[in-house]
């Protein structure tokens, strides 16, 4: 369905973020017929270059970070005849914002304008106040603000009294791009259309509950922020956290926004805080020495970085969400760079039967949502073992892929995310008090790292981490679950 027109400004329009993601998910739904002939989309950066110029830089971009199957000549010229290219530093009060304001002051003053910030965090505040001081802010814009927000609470809020200072809290949108993954939502699907699994769906019958998201790749080239950053930054404060809420979220009344952010932001505030104490027995942090992945010899981390560092690349944590449902429930979550292979996964773990009918206890059931790749829902079941007479278990799994229509590949998170933020519907996207709620609890474990209260683990690259976090779950009987298992 065609939004309606609108001027989208991207900030930042040289850098990757634009170019890798931002532009062919706009140009994929233009292919869908969802973009209309006269939106208009605006890079503004401070590189000094010609529309022409933008023009050919996206164009080149497309064609790299697209499959050539989507590309057709025709829709290629209508999507870069929509773009527009600014030379400005945003930050800086400058005669440049003329070129911007003009460009927009053609526009009726009700048609919707989006600011995409994919600059440095710490310039979104005064990027807003230009945008105040020159007049741009209208009651129809809204402002969708990159990751990170901060590096800690005190960053974070800064951030977010900037923007909160020229926008009020409901044009404001913050993304989380792993919300707009199909399989990320279908956690709700799941959990809330099937009685079979929400009845189950409590600490009376779940034992744990793991989310993964690992990857094979190193920094790519993005060691200047990964390495203020690190993996806890990166993936967990934001992503795995919003993961872990729609797991453990209370059903919410309705889908509107702030019903679902809501049951999300109960969840961050029940999660138990972490102490000095805490951080030492439930955190593990490491970083990847050299190994192999996918066949190459690769580096270790801190050979790629040239210089000594105590960012980690992989983290581990039990977490405790302290509700009734969830009592004494663990929630592992870890994330990894250079992994032995690319999954981002949910598995949740559920008791086993009890009964002494078969002998052995039987396997417990899990479920395995897989957010990427190969979407599909797992489920392992105890069956009657047919190759013996004698009456012996094993274990099944039922395992439904989850596809598009036509075998057609899974549209990138960014995609449904650039266009709701156009169509002014909030729900996939972050509420400051959940930006500060989840700050609020990565905080003590990044204090603690930083004082170095938990050693740093080395793990070689290619392979599933370091052996304390392998320690973390058998603590409680448990293991990782690997996706060859
Ligand atoms: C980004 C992180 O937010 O998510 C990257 O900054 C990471 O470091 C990426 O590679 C992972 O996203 P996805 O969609 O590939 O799982």
């Amino acid at each position: 369905q065609q939004v309606e027109p609108f001027d989208y400004v991207i900030f930042g329009a040289t850098g990757d973020l634009t170019m890798r993601k931002l532009l062919p998910a706009l140009y994929n739904r233009l292919r869908l017929g969802q973009i209309p002939d006269d939106a208009c989309i605006i890079g503004a950066a401070r590189t000094e270059l010609s529309r022409e110029a933008y023009v050919a830089r996206a164009r080149e971009a497309l064609e790299r970070f697209l499959p050539s199957d989507v590309l057709s000549p025709g829709l290629v010229d209508r999507f870069l005849a929509r773009l527009d290219y600014v030379t400005l530093d945003s930050s800086r009060e400058s005669t440049q914002w003329d070129s911007l304001t003009s460009l927009l002051a053609k526009a009726q003053p009700d048609r919707v304008r989006v600011f995409y910030f994919a600059t440095a965090p710490q310039l979104y505040g005064s990027i807003c106040e230009n945008l105040h001081r020159y007049g741009l802010i209208t009651p129809s814009s809204r402002v969708v603000l990159e990751k990170p927000i901060g590096t800690d609470m005190a960053t974070a809020t800064a951030i977010n009294d900037g923007v909160g200072q020229y926008f009020p809290e409901k044009q404001i949108y913050r993304i989380d791009h792993y919300l707009g993954k199909e399989t990320v939502q279908n956690v709700l699907a799941l959990r809330f259309a099937n009685p079979l699994i929400n009845a189950a769906w409590s600490a009376e019958h779940i034992e744990s509950v793991q989310i993964t998201a690992a990857e094979t790749v190193g920094v790519e080239g993005r060691a200047a922020y990964y390495d203020t950053s690190g993996a806890l930054r990166d993936m967990i404060q934001n992503h795995l956290l919003q993961v872990l809420c729609l797991v453990a979220m209370e059903a919410p009344d309705s889908l509107e926004a702030d019903a679902v952010r809501n049951a999300k932001l109960a969840v961050l505030n029940a999660l138990r805080p972490m102490t000095e104490a805490s951080v030492a027995t439930e955190t593990v942090r490491a970083q990847y020495t050299a190994g192999v992945v996918g066949g190459e010899n690769v580096p270790g981390y801190l050979e790629e970085l040239g210089t000594p560092s105590a960012t980690e690349t992989y983290a581990a944590v039990r977490a405790w969400v302290d509700t009734p449902r969830w009592k004494n429930v663990p929630f592992y979550i870890r994330t990894a760079k250079r992994s032995a292979r690319k999954v981002s996964e949910i598995v949740v773990t559920f008791r086993p039967a009890a009964t002494t009918m078969f002998g052995a206890t039987p396997a417990s059931n899990r479920l395995v949502l897989r957010i990427q790749p190969n979407e599909g829902v797992e489920l392992r079941l105890n069956v009657k073992n047919p190759a013996l007479d004698v009456f012996n278990l094993h274990t099944a799994d039922l395992d439904t892929s989850i596809r598009m229509e036509g075998g057609m590949p899974f549209p990138d998170s960014y995609e449904r995310l650039l266009l709701d933020a156009v169509r002014g519907d909030p729900v996939l996207f972050i509420r400051r008090d959940e930006v500060e709620a989840a700050w609020r609890w990565a905080e003590p474990i990044l204090d603690a790292w930083k004082h170095n209260k938990v050693s740093m683990q080395t793990y070689s690259a290619g392979s599933y981490g370091p052996d304390q976090a392998t320690r973390l779950l058998a603590e409680h009987n448990d293991t990782w679950h690997e996706a060859s298992e």
